[in-house]
């Protein structure tokens, strides 16, 4: 299959997730559509705080990009805020072409809690005609670690 990983990280916890996945996914072609929050703190709560008042001038041309339509399996990866992600999430599925149709995953990431961020990933992710096969969700108060991230691509690498 071709795999598209899209993800939106902050701290780096998403991404090594979607890393860890990716790396047993050995079976499978994977590209990423990575959003990356880059510089000093202070810098990246301005950026993300841009992105919660629906500001994304900063990434406009990466989203020209987001084409589902050269992969078969599109997995979405999100850190939890507040029992949702981030506002980022519900553009990137609005913004993503030829989503329609296409088989998905979410997985988020979190430290202490966030279990209805995955129902309302599902959702959304339905909302704009995917189908959602599976779901994860990798929660640690401090150190993430990549175990569960591979075991799940494992899981996933031989379906
Ligand atoms: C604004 C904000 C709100 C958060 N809210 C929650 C929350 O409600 N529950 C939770 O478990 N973690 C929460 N977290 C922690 C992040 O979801 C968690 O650290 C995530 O893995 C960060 O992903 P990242 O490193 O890819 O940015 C929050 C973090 C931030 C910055």
């Amino acid at each position: 299959m071709r795999i598209l990983i899209v993800y939106f990280t902050m701290s780096g916890r998403t991404k090594k997730t979607a890393e860890g996945i990716a790396s047993a996914l050995t079976n499978h072609d994977v590209s990423y559509f990575p959003v990356e929050l880059t510089g000093k703190f202070i810098e990246k709560i301005k950026k993300l705080d841009k992105f919660e008042n629906n500001d994304y001038s900063a990434i406009e041309a990466d989203f020209e990009t987001l084409d589902a339509l050269n992969y078969d399996l599109i997995i979405i990866g999100m850190p939890t805020y507040g029992n949702k992600p981030p506002k980022i999430f519900d553009e990137i599925i609005n913004r993503m072409k030829n989503f329609d149709g296409k088989k998905a995953i979410v997985f988020s990431t979190a430290r202490f809690s966030g279990g209805k961020s995955l129902d309302y990933m599902k959702a959304k992710v339905e909302g704009q005609g995917a189908q959602v096969i599976d779901q994860a969700r990798f929660r640690k108060v401090l150190w993430i670690g990549v175990k569960n991230a591979i075991k799940f691509g494992n899981q996933l690498n031989e379906k």
